[in-house]
């Protein structure tokens, strides 16, 4: 069990009434006061729009801790929690509420104890994070003197390369560095936290880790959710922005940069940009051969009708946005040269599943490869969610007076042997903010050098329309990612 946060402090949530808050955050606060984790001077103030008072915002609350939480509700934790939580009504982009938003927190500090730390949490449209930290830094919410504030930005950080660049020069202006936590929720996630031990902590696995063993090594994060109410967020930003700049290109450079020296947060931080950087930028000719782009229509699945994604609310019945994308990504490094990483994220497709499979190389075709033709190559699956472990597949003799094979697994089950109840990301990562650990939060180099892979990416697609919708839910996506693999002698391990 992790040791009691013993700092004091605000935890201002900007986004109080929005989804984020209701269905992670507050959830997450509950189980870490649940496992006694939060310090007892300690104020969590929502901020939001709407027209409530504390009494019914903490009322309000009790349904999404009730649904989102991963412990039942205890009377003793919940009202421990509830009596700590405010609500405080303002227009979020109105500089005006701000003064008085600062009073509040002042006059609180003094009641609970907080002595004047704080933690921003901006859980609201990317569009609102310059407008927030520039009120707090006009107000004088921001003096780290004797106290400190820190801020957590949440994802989509920026739009491009050159929107995300302008936003951190206006987030650095007003903290500094050391106090930015740019949150990846994918990053806190257990076998994500697992694989840097499973690769660094083998020496069997660490030194077939290399092109020259592997044939291939893919990653998907598949949902089989729509867009569900957030049509605004998505339209603007689609699978390719939403998943893949962020959460998908962070698990490809654990999976692949190179060992660290050292467990520090600024030499993890350091490997990752030098392996993203190393990824090869397309020319027109790749983006053509090497990237799939997909939309879901609509489909009749289990007797109940799926809307297409444009069909849903919010969105444009000619939208052009990107619910899947599949594509074949090769590094520019020794380790990896010439071996081709296929990653793909959607929304409804064939199950939820986030998993990281290694395809080896198969063994020359004498022996039992010549005899037995489709043998399987060695597989090493990490399944990252919804159930935790890892898996390796080897071939091997049925047994019997025959002389057949087939393929068997040697399974490492992490989540059931925990009862599947390992704490949230979002509570390993409130903790480690609120401890002032950046090890699990995304650097500025590293947002920096995915945003300049994305960007070339994206600006390919705005010259050309798709030719939407093109894949059915419930399928594992476009035909066209299939064939994508098919064309460089692969197929897809769906697991
Ligand atoms: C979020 C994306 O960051 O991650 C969502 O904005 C997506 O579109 C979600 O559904 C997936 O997270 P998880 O933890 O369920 O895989």
């Amino acid at each position: 069990m992790p040791e009691r946060i013993l700092t004091p402090c605000i935890f201002t949530i900007f986004g109080g009434t929005g989804d984020l808050t209701r269905r992670k955050l507050i959830p997450a606060l509950y189980n870490m006061a649940v496992d006694g984790l939060l310090p007892d001077e300690l104020a969590v103030v929502c901020v939001g729009r709407r027209p409530l008072d504390t009494q019914e915002y903490r009322d309000s609350l009790l349904a999404s801790v009730t649904k989102h939480s991963r412990y039942p509700v205890r009377t003793d934790k919940w009202e421990w929690l509830r009596e700590r939580i405010h609500y405080f009504r303002m227009d979020l982009p109105d500089s005006e509420g701000y003064p008085l938003l600062k009073a509040w927190l002042d006059d609180l500090d003094e009641k609970a104890g907080t002595q004047g730390n704080r933690l921003f949490y901006l859980a609201v449209a990317p569009s609102l994070f310059e407008p927030i930290v520039l009120n707090l830094h006009g107000n004088g919410m921001v003096t780290n003197n004797g106290s400190w504030q820190r801020v957590v930005i949440e994802k989509p950080f920026g739009r491009d390369l050159r929107s995300a660049s302008f936003l951190n020069g206006v987030i650095e202006s007003v903290f500094p560095p050391e106090n930015i936590f740019r949150i990846d929720h994918y990053l806190g996630k257990e076998m994500l936290r697992n694989l840097m031990v499973i690769r660094f902590g083998n020496a069997v696995f660490e030194s077939i880790w290399n092109s020259r063993c592997i044939d291939n090594i893919q990653i998907t994060a598949a949902e089989t959710d729509g867009v569900e109410n957030r049509a605004g967020y998505y339209e603007n930003s689609g699978a390719l922005r939403d998943m893949l700049q962020s959460h998908l290109l962070q698990v490809l450079a654990l999976v692949a940069m190179e060992p660290p020296i050292n467990l520090d947060y600024k030499s993890i931080r350091d490997e990752k940009v030098k392996f993203l950087r190393s990824l090869l930028k397309m020319d027109d000719e790749a983006f053509r051969n090497h990237i799939v782009r997909g939309q879901y229509g609509e489909a009749l699945l289990d007797g109940k009708i799926i809307r297409g994604y444009r069909q849903e609310a919010g969105i444009h019945p000619e939208s052009n946005t990107e619910t899947f994308i599949a594509l074949r990504i090769l590094a520019g490094n020794f380790r990896w040269g010439g071996m081709p990483f296929y990653l793909r994220t959607g929304k409804r497709l064939a199950k939820k599943t986030t998993c990281v499979v290694l395809e080896f190389k198969s063994m020359p075709e004498i022996l039992y490869f010549k005899e037995y033709k489709g043998l399987q190559p060695n597989l090493l699956e990490i399944r990252i969610q919804p159930e935790e472990g890892i898996s390796f597949s080897f071939n091997a003799k049925k047994p019997g007076s025959g002389n057949e094979i087939n393929t068997v697994k040697m399974d490492y089950c992490q989540s059931c042997g925990y009862e599947n109840n390992s704490p949230e990301s979002y509570e390993r990562l409130i903790a480690d903010a609120l401890r002032n650990d950046q090890t699990l939060f995304t650097s500025w180099e590293e947002i920096e050098a995915s945003w300049s892979f994305v960007d070339s990416i994206a600006r390919s697609w705005e010259k050309e329309t798709a030719s939407f919708p093109n894949y059915i839910p419930g399928t594992w996506g476009p035909a066209a990612s299939d064939e994508l693999l098919a064309r460089y002698g692969h197929h897809w391990w769906n697991l």
